[in-house]
């Protein structure tokens, strides 16, 4: 992606629920709901902003003992497809490891193929179904988790997809 990931404030708030709504419509989240995590000391909150600053995503987590779990993660849907969820996911990984954080988890929709294919790609695998997880229309959740994340194959496809996403990118400005 072109532009950079990094912390989100109460000041991103505004523009966030605007994303945030272009992505889940009327079922999301408040800016109560973000000023709560922004004061929540758990959570861990990111922006990727572009060039021009513009907001086109971002995710949280909370850390909970050696256990991550992504709450939230979205992509303004101009700007998908150009690896900015990847680099999201990197910033949530980064800081995994320096909070030696063993495992990630979240739930997602049964039916979201984009993100499902994130995480796969990413190393989490499904372990269960939480079911009618979702109230708006009572879809299923998939539970998924990483392995260990100090494991080596973990580190292995981390690196990789680090390079390859990287080798885009110069390409891209080549
Ligand atoms: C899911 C979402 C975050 C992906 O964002 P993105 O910035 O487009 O994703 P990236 O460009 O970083 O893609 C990384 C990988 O994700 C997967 N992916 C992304 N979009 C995909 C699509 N439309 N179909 C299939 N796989 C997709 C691919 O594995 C892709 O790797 P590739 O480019 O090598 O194929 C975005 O579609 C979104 O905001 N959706 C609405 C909100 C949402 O569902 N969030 C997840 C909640 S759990």
């Amino acid at each position: 992606m072109n532009g950079r990931i990094r912390r989100m404030e109460k000041s991103d708030v505004g523009e966030v629920v605007e994303l945030e709504a272009l992505s889940y419509g009327e079922h999301h989240w408040s800016k109560e709901s973000f000023y709560n995590e922004l004061e929540n000391n758990l959570a861990h909150y990111y922006c990727a902003e572009n060039e021009n600053k513009k907001i086109i995503g971002y995710t949280g987590c909370w850390h909970i003992f050696d256990e991550a779990h992504i709450t939230t993660l979205s992509v303004h849907p101009d700007f998908r497809k150009q690896g900015v969820a990847q680099s999201l996911l990197f910033a949530v990984i980064d800081d995994c490891y320096k909070a030696k954080i063993k495992y990630i988890t979240l739930e997602v929709r049964e039916s979201n193929v984009p993100a499902i294919s994130l995480y796969e790609k990413n190393g989490f695998k499904s372990i269960g179904t939480r079911k009618n997880y979702y109230q708006d229309n009572n879809e299923n959740a998939l539970i998924m988790f990483t392995e260990n994340i100090w494991y080596e194959k973990f580190k292995l496809r981390y690196n990789e997809l680090h390079k390859q996403q990287e080798a885009k990118s110069e390409h891209k400005t080549a």
